[in-house]
C-alpha cells in the first residue's frame, strides 16, 4: 500500500516526502518535472536513506495514471501537482485551468475507477474573498471564499468545489483540503528547498537572493498599509511544519499505507468529511519584520527600497489555525527565526538552487 504523491518533486512535495518517511509511510512520486528537477528527489533519498519510486508523468495523462494505479496498490493521494505563479496565471489562464482543474479531474476520475478514495489537496488562503481578508483577519475556515482575483486562485477555488461535489455524489470519498498560508523555509539539512525559476515573485526567496548577492535590493511593495509599520502582513509557515500537517491529514483520513509499512492494522474514520482546514501559524509578520529577521539569521545586510503597492495585494492576511489543532492535533512549532535560518542555509549552500548551471 502506497500513497501517490503528485507533484512530489516540487518544493512542498519534496519536504513532505521526508516527513512521510519519518512516519514510515510508503509512497510513490508522480511528477512531470515542469517546475522541478529529479535532483530534489536524489537529495531526499540521501536524507531518508532509501530510494524513491519516481514516475515521470502528467496528471492530465489518464492512461499513464491508470498504468500507475494498475501497477501499484495506491491507498491514497496527496495532490500537490499544479502551476502556482499568480502573475503567470493572469497571462496564461487556459494553461492554468488545464493543468490545475482539468489535471485534477483526470486524477479524480482514475482514482474513482480504481476505488482509491482518499485525497489530501493543496489549496491556498487565496481562496478567501479579498474583501473579507481585509475585514476579518484572522481568517477562519468559515470566512467567505470565492471572489478570487486571478486564474490561479480561481483554479484552487474550483477544485475545492469539485471535491465537495464529488463527496456529495459518493460519500465513501475521504477528502482533506488544506488551505496553506505562506510557506517558506527549508529542511534543516540545507539540501532541499525552494528553487524558483527566474526572478522570484514571493518575498522569502527574493530576500534570500538579495542576501546571497544575486539581486541588488528588495522592492518593498507598499509602506502605507494599515499595519504596525505600513508594510504588508502575512502568516509565514515553515515548510517542515506544513509537511507534517500532510502527515496528520493522511492519518486523519485513515490510511492503510502506514499499516502495510509497519505491519499494523489501522482503521479510523474521519469525523468531518470533507475536511477543510487552514494551515498557518496564526501570527502575522510584516515585510520589514521578515527583512530584519533574515538579516539577523544570515548576518548579511538586505538592502531594500520602499516602492508602490503591488496590484492585488492586501494589507493583512493571517490564519486562525485553531481548527487544525482541534481536528488534526497539528500546530506550527517553528519560529520566524528558524524559517529565516533554514532559508538562508539552503540559499547559501545552493546559490543556484538544484541547477549548478543556472
Ligand atoms: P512546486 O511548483 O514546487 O511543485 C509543484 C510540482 O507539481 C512541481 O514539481 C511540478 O513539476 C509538478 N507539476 C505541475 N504540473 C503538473 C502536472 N500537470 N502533472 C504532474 N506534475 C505537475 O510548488 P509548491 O510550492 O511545492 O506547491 C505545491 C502545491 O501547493 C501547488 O498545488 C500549489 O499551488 C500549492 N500551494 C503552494 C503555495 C506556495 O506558496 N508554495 C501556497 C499555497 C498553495
Ligand atoms: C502570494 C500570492 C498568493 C499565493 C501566495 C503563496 C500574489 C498576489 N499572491 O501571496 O496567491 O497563495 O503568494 O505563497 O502573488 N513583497 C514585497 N516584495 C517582494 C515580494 C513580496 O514587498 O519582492 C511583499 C508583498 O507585497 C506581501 C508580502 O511581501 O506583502 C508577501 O508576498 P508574497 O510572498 O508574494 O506572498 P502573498 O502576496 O501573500
Amino acid at each position: 500500500m502506497s500513497i501517490l504523491i503528485t507533484g512530489g518533486a516540487g518544493y512542498i512535495g519534496s519536504h513532505t516526502l521526508v516527513e512521510l518517511s519519518q512516519f514510515n509511510y510508503d509512497f510513490i512520486v508522480y511528477d512531470n518535472l515542469s517546475n522541478s528537477s529529479q535532483e530534489s528527489l536524489k537529495r531526499v533519498e540521501k536524507i531518508i536513506g532509501k530510494s524513491i519510486t519516481f514516475i515521470n508523468g502528467d496528471i492530465r495523462d489518464s492512461e499513464k495514471l491508470k498504468e500507475v494505479f494498475s501497477n501499484y496498490t495506491i491507498d491514497s493521494v496527496i495532490h500537490f501537482a499544479g502551476l502556482k505563479a499568480v502573475g503567470q496565471s493572469v497571462e496564461q489562464p487556459l494553461e492554468y485551468y488545464d493543468n490545475n482543474v482539468v489535471g485534477t479531474l483526470r486524477l479524480l476520475e482514475v482514482m474513482k475507477e480504481f476505488a482509491c478514495k482518499k485525497i489530501v489537496f493543496s489549496s491556498s488562503a487565496t481562496v478567501y474573498s479579498e474583501v473579507d481578508a481585509k475585514n476579518y483577519t484572522p481568517l477562519t475556515e468559515s470566512n467567505p471564499v470565492g471572489g478570487t482575483t486571478n486564474p490561479y486562485g480561481t483554479s484552487k477555488y474550483m477544485i475545492e468545489r469539485i471535491l465537495e461535489d464529488l463527496y456529495i455524489s459518493d460519500n465513501s470519498f475521504k477528502i482533506a483540503i488544506l488551505r496553506y498560508f505562506n510557506p517558506v523555509g527549508a529542511h534543516e539539512s540545507g539540501t532541499i528547498g525552494e528553487d524558483p525559476n527566474g526572478i522570484p515573485n514571493n518575498l522569502m526567496p527574493f530576500i534570500s537572493q538579495v542576501a546571497v548577492g544575486k539581486r541588488e535590493y528588495l522592492s518593498v511593495f507598499g509602506s502605507d498599509y494599515d499595519t504596525h509599520d505600513g508594510t504588508g502582513v502575512r502568516d509565514y509557515i515553515h515548510v517542515v511544519d506544513l509537511s507534517i500537517a500532510h502527515v496528520k491529514a493522511i492519518e486523519y483520513l485513515g490510511t492503510d499505507a502506514l499499516a502495510s509499512a509497519i505491519g499494523e492494522t489501522k482503521v479510523s474514520l474521519p469525523k468531518i468529511n470533507p475536511l477543510i482546514v487552514n494551515i498557518g501559524t496564526g501570527v502575522g509578520y510584516s515585510v520589514l519584520d521578515v527583512v530584519k529577521a533574515f538579516e539577523k539569521a544570515s548576518g548579511k545586510e538586505v538592502l531594500y527600497r520602499l516602492v508602490d503597492r503591488r496590484a492585488g495585494d492586501i494589507a493583512k492576511c493571517y490564519a486562525n489555525p485553531s481548527y487544525a489543532k482541534e481536528v488534526l492535533g497539528w500546530e506550527a512549532t517553528k519560529t520566524l527565526e528558524q524559517m529565516c535560518e533554514d532559508s538562508w542555509r539552503w540559499q547559501s549552500n545552493n546559490p543556484n538552487g538544484y541547477n549548478c548551471d543556472k
